[in-house]
């Protein structure tokens, strides 16, 4: 098979737009408080790396499917994947998540509250992995399900942190897992690549997980989940 030009590459990414803007728009998948914690990401230190919307369904359909009432989440932004753990653990459930940028926190915490979720969320602010070792420590009650969308290098910390803090049948989901198909690199010289892979091997690894990773198209480009769970 050929390389696929610069042209092709370009109309392939522009149709993978279009049809996520078409299942967003024909699902009604966003209401105004997402769509305002979307717009909210420009002002936060990493613009637009929010989920899809269709992608944020889906993490709220593995939690309701997964039955999770507890949700850790570990790289909060502006607070919109957060917005749909929130939604999707309903009344009573709870999530943590784990933002290292104070400006970053505050502006999910703004959203957090227009969504009508802020008295189920607690977000910690600080590194992510010294906030896990806190709920380690605090013996909080364990986690149903892990989302792992911090900084890539840490994931495995991440992993160990998420193993640290879940039950048996607990579901890790990892997002970012292709970066335009870099994952398959193994001398990518990059730092965020070399956290996905070596989170990708921990996990073959460990005895009680079983994963699969999918890779996705669309608003958010080429990129993609790994979703795991403990035996
Ligand atoms: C990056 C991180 C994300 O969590 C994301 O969804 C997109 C990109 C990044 O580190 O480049
Ligand atoms: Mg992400």
């Amino acid at each position: 098979m050929s390389e696929p030009t610069a042209v092709n590459r370009y109309e392939s990414a522009s149709a993978w737009r279009e049809v996520d803007s078409y299942f967003v728009d024909a699902l009604d998948l966003e209401d105004e408080a997402l769509v305002a914690a979307r717009e909210s990401g420009s002002r936060t230190t990493m613009p637009n790396a929010e989920v899809a919307a269709n992608q944020g369904a889906l993490l709220a359909m593995l939690v309701q499917i997964a039955g999770a009432r507890r949700v850790l989440e570990l790289g909060t932004l502006a607070g919109y994947s957060t917005i749909w753990f929130a939604r999707a653990v309903g009344e009573g459930g709870h999530v943590v998540s784990l933002e290292l940028e104070p400006r970053n926190a505050e502006i999910a915490a703004q959203n957090l509250e227009r969504a009508g979720v802020s008295e189920r969320v607690e977000i910690l602010v600080g590194p992510a992995a010294d906030s896990a070792q806190q709920l380690v420590e605090a013996g909080v009650e364990p986690f149903d399900l892990v989302f792992i969308d911090a900084d890539k290098p840490s994931n495995p910390r991440y992993l160990a942190a998420a193993l640290a803090l879940t039950r048996a049948g607990a579901v890790i989901v990892v997002d970012n897992v292709v970066r335009d198909g870099a994952v398959v690199r193994a001398d990518s010289g990059d730092a965020r690549v070399e956290g996905v892979r070596a989170v990708v091997e921990d996990i073959a690894n460990h005895p009680d997980l079983d994963a699969t990773a999918l890779q996705t198209v669309g608003l958010k480009g080429w990129d993609g989940f790994l979703i795991a769970r403990r035996r």
